[in-house]
């Protein structure tokens, strides 16, 4: 684990180098099996410094963690590694406890889906039914089991009235639904998605936050968000990691770091407006700032705000 990894203790953290459990006969317990696991994990480009430089970290079954960190900082080359796109220049990486290698990426695949920050580098067939199709496909699905999953994918993600439209007439936000279809057909259990709000409106933005979060709690996913807007962070993720200089700089629930405002400043990234303005409403008035809200519904909720 990163010596400068600041872990806090939340109920669904637990650290690669965890101490074992004991049942009551004294024997050692396994520790629960993660989805998804880096272990030292360090990646460099060129010869330049480590883009990713000694992170560890477990995701365990159904989490929805937000990874976050400025411009730069290494969260989709982070996001690469995990889904094993890149190969580590040190350290490993597990899915369900297998380690990533050539030999296990196709069961990596299956498992595992990264969403693309850019969606125009998904998607690359002509129409949404072919591009929806291609994962499935090459993953030898059958042509009846094909149509099955096309449709099965389309409807969860709620694109089914796009089906035959041309790839080049989607707006963004179709694009990334599709492009989240094509994922979710191939049948995997953990999606990564790198700064999927980007450059989305707010009505797109609002459409894509409720499919995460069906996607997690109805389907059982796993889920990794790469994003730099904080304000979304508490609609999609209850664990957030902050990334910085290609390190892992926190570890902890949402809500305990996105009221961490020195954390987040040394971080270099904003905590939402709202629990910000609370923030400083309680150092002008020499208030230890305590109860911070993140959303605009607690805030309404906040007795300070009354
Ligand atoms: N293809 C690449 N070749 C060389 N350096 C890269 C490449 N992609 C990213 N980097 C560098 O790696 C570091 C981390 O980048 P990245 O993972 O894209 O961060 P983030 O997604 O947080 O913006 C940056 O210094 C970036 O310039
Ligand atoms: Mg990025």
């Amino acid at each position: 684990m990163s010596s400068n990894l600041r872990s806090f203790s939340h109920p669904e953290y637990c650290p690669v180098s965890g101490v074992a459990e004991f049942k009551s006969d004294g024997a050692a317990m396994p520790p629960p099996q993660a989805v998804l696991e880096a272990e030292n994990l360090h990646f460099r480009y060129s010869d330049d410094a480590d883009a990713v430089a000694g992170v560890s970290f477990r995701i365990m079954p159904g989490e929805a963690v937000a990874l976050c960190g400025h411009n730069g900082s290494g969260k989709t080359t982070l996001m690469k590694l995990l889904a094993g796109l890149l190969k580590p220049t040190k350290g490993l990486v597990r899915v369900a406890g297998i380690e990533v290698n050539a030999r296990s990426a196709q069961e990596v695949f299956r498992t595992v889906g990264l969403l693309f920050q850019d969606s125009q580098d998904q998607l690359f067939c002509n129409s949404v039914e072919e591009d929806v199709a291609y994962g499935p496909r090459n993953l030898g699905f059958s042509d009846a089991d094909l149509k099955k999953q096309v449709a099965l994918a389309l409807n969860i993600t709620e694109a089914q009235h796009l089906e035959q439209r041309p790839i080049h007439h989607l707006s963004g936000g179709e694009m990334k639904r599709v492009a989240l279809a094509g994922i979710v057909a191939m049948q995997n259990s953990v999606l990564i998605l790198d700064e999927p709000f980007d450059g989305l409106d707010p009505a797109a933005i609002s459409r894509l936050v409720t499919l995460i979060r069906h996607l997690a709690s109805v389907h059982g996913y796993s889920v990794v968000i790469a994003t730099h807007q904080m304000s979304l962070v508490p609609e999609v993720a209850s664990r957030m990691l902050v990334m910085q200089g290609g390190g892992l700089i926190a570890d902890g629930t949402v809500r305990e770091l996105l009221t961490n405002v020195p954390l987040l400043e040394q971080a270099r990234l904003e905590p939402p407006s709202i629990t910000r303005y609370f923030y400083k409403k309680a150092l002008l008035e020499n208030r230890k700032p305590e109860r911070l809200p993140l959303t605009l519904d607690e805030a309404l909720l906040c007795d300070d705000n009354r």
